[in-house]
């Protein structure tokens, strides 16, 4: 990890999480923070002396790859100037507002022969890791139908709508574990607390396996929740990350055809173990990997151009039904 060296642009709420994993990887010398609010440079020295802080991008030295945390507003113009300047990219979700701007990022990324990835953190997660590989294996069958709930009284963002701001995990993890791109979108939503910025939607999937999953998001509620369920013909699989403890279950349960019969079949649930990693750290590590090995990182620019096109595509069907 010697010859890494990064840039991390936007210490903010999220920035400051990369930043402290970037410490726990990267010697210190190697790391330069920007971020134009002077009140950040407390907050990056009190995670090391040694780390580098800077007011504008282009007081970072000797840089070859960057993360950019700012608000999604600005991840275009950032990365854009990165890339053309040969720094190799990981932009947090989602990775611009519009497919044209993923198409250049990708297209300069391309040209460029420089790594551009998506913050799409939870395809690092290890339980999402063993769904996919269990799946594959063939434990729940052929996969039928994926609901993925993501609720929370959370933080209200008045320049996305929730469907922007907690969506993009969900889709990019049903993305991951159907292996296929939707052939049907349709979305509702709903805004109470601000005019014409939805704090919940609904949003349909209908894949071309015969798949079909929906994304509930919403940050007008009274608990947190973050439950996936996947369901197959031989078993289900139930992931709820914001549980302390067994987030992930594997329910053995559904119908089966006997003779023309249709009988349920059930058992009690068993609880999957899971490598204990965390996340986000996973997630830098693959993007440090993917440079060095010369690789395409899993959630690449064309993973997140998709992603993009599917939210783009339920943000039209938002405003028709709005
Ligand atoms: N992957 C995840 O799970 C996850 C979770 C939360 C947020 N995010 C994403 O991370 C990004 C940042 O979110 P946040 O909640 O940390 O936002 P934030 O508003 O808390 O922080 C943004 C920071 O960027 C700085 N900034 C803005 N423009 C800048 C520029 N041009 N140059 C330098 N600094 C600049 C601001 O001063 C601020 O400190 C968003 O894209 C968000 O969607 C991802």
């Amino acid at each position: 990890m010697e010859n890494i060296r990064l840039l991390i642009v936007g210490a903010g709420r999220w920035g400051m999480n990369h930043v402290k994993t970037a410490a726990s990887i990267l010697p210190h010398e190697n790391i330069t923070v920007c971020d134009f609010d002077p009140a950040s440079e407390s907050k990056i020295k009190s995670v090391s002396e040694k780390i580098t802080f800077v007011n504008n991008i282009e007081d970072a030295k000797n840089i070859t790859c960057a993360i950019v945390a700012t608000p999604a507003e600005t991840h275009f113009k950032i990365a854009k100037e990165l890339l053309n300047n040969g720094i190799h990219c990981l932009v947090e979700k989602p990775i611009t507002l519009n497919l044209e701007d993923a198409e250049e990022l990708n297209k300069i990324a391309e040209e460029k022969k420089l790594k551009l990835m998506v913050g799409h953190v939870l395809l690092f997660h290890p339980a999402v890791k063993k769904m996919k590989g269990d799946i594959e294996k063939g434990r729940i069958g052929k996969l039928q139908y994926i609901y993925s709930n993501r609720l929370n009284l959370g933080a209200i963002r008045s320049e996305e709508n929730i469907l922007w701001s907690f969506a993009p995990h969900d889709v990019s993890v049903i993305q991951y574990l159907v292996g296929e791109n939707p052939i049907e979108i349709t979305a509702k939503g709903a805004d109470f607390v601000q005019n014409g910025i939805e704090d919940t939607t609904i949003t349909y999937l209908k894949y071309p396996n015969g798949v079909n999953a929906h994304i509930f998001v919403s940050w007008l509620h009274p608990f947190k929740e973050q439950r996936m369920v996947v369901i197959g013909e031989k078993g289900m699989f139930v992931f709820e990350d914001s549980l302390k403890s067994e987030k992930l279950k594997f329910y053995k349960k559904g119908f089966k055809n006997v003779e023309g019969k249709i009988e349920k079949f059930e058992q009690d649930y068993e609880v999957v173990e899971f490598e204990e990693k965390q996340p986000l750290k996973e997630e830098q590590l693959h993007f440090y990997n993917s440079i060095n090995s010369n690789i395409e990182p899993l959630t690449d620019g064309k993973h997140a151009y998709e992603v993009l096109k599917i939210l783009v595509n339920a943000t039209n069907k938002l405003k028709i039904n709005l």
